[in-house]
């Protein structure tokens, strides 16, 4: 039996207590939010479309050996998730120059970044979520160096694993956010989510988007294209 006290509520999740205090459930609702909050709907089916797709990708990240604090679904849009202390740090990595990338520098559009660029944005609403860099981050405390450099370490080995796997899905992982927290034996962990809300997924071949863009955007479709990662990344019996 699981009892739901709510400890936690965000722009797209909920974060639930359980009898376990080790434990906790993560709930995908179907809000979604763009440009700051600026951007706001609620779509049926996105939440667990989103939860699907993420339990997928940190079943195959922990296969390869990264930890995850995903346990399992215990329903479409609910994660039984290990407990993190969160590092209030959104990990962003690019393999493709877009975004907000390209109206903060001279980078050319669809520029081709390799090695990747690995950037920690402040997960902080007061002040607008502000990019940091090493020194800021020590200095104000969220994280030690050696922490930023094991994030960053961990943050290549997901891109690889990730952009291998989606490949053969037909899809490109152009970039991504990510969060990690710290488990209680203070081991770095990746929690939260990857799903088409934290990621930008472009047709191999069309480069159409498959993910919160086509919101951000103004454009229809966004539920759809969720489906339709669904159905690339999930085998049939998953999909059951
Ligand atoms: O907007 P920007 O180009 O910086 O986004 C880079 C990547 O990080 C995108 O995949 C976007 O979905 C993700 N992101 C996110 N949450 C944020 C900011 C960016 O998931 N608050």
């Amino acid at each position: 039996e699981i009892t739901k006290e709510l400890l936690y509520t965000g722009k797209a999740k909920d974060v639930y207590k359980t009898e376990n205090e080790n434990e906790v459930i993560i709930k995908f609702r179907d809000d979604i939010t763009a440009l700051d909050g600026g951007r706001k709907d609620t779509l049926s089916k996105k939440g667990e479309y989103n939860a699907l797709i993420s339990a997928k990708l940190f079943q195959i990240l922990e296969e390869r050996g990264i930890k995850t604090q995903f346990i399992r679904l215990v329903e479409p849009n609910e994660m039984l998730t290990k407990s993190l202390d969160m590092i209030p740090l959104e990990v962003i990595c690019r393999n493709i120059a877009t975004g907000s990338l390209l109206r903060k520098y001279p980078f050319h559009r669809n520029q081709e970044l390799n090695p990747p660029i690995i950037q920690f944005d402040y997960k902080n609403d007061v002040y607008h979520d502000p990019m940091l860099n090493d020194s800021i981050i020590t200095a104000l405390k969220i994280a030690s160096q050696e922490q930023l450099d094991k994030i960053r370490e961990i943050t290549h080995v997901i891109n690889k694993v990730l952009s291998k796997f989606l490949k053969e899905k037909g899809l490109i992982l152009v970039d991504f956010k990510i969060e990690f927290g710290l488990d209680t034996e203070g081991n770095i962990v990746l929690g939260d989510e990857i799903s088409p809300d934290t990621t930008r997924l472009w047709d191999s071949e069309t480069l159409d988007n498959f993910d919160k863009d086509i919101f951000r955007k103004g454009e229809e479709g966004v539920v759809d294209a969720y489906h339709k990662v669904v159905d690339l990344v999930l085998t049939t019996e998953e999909k059951e």
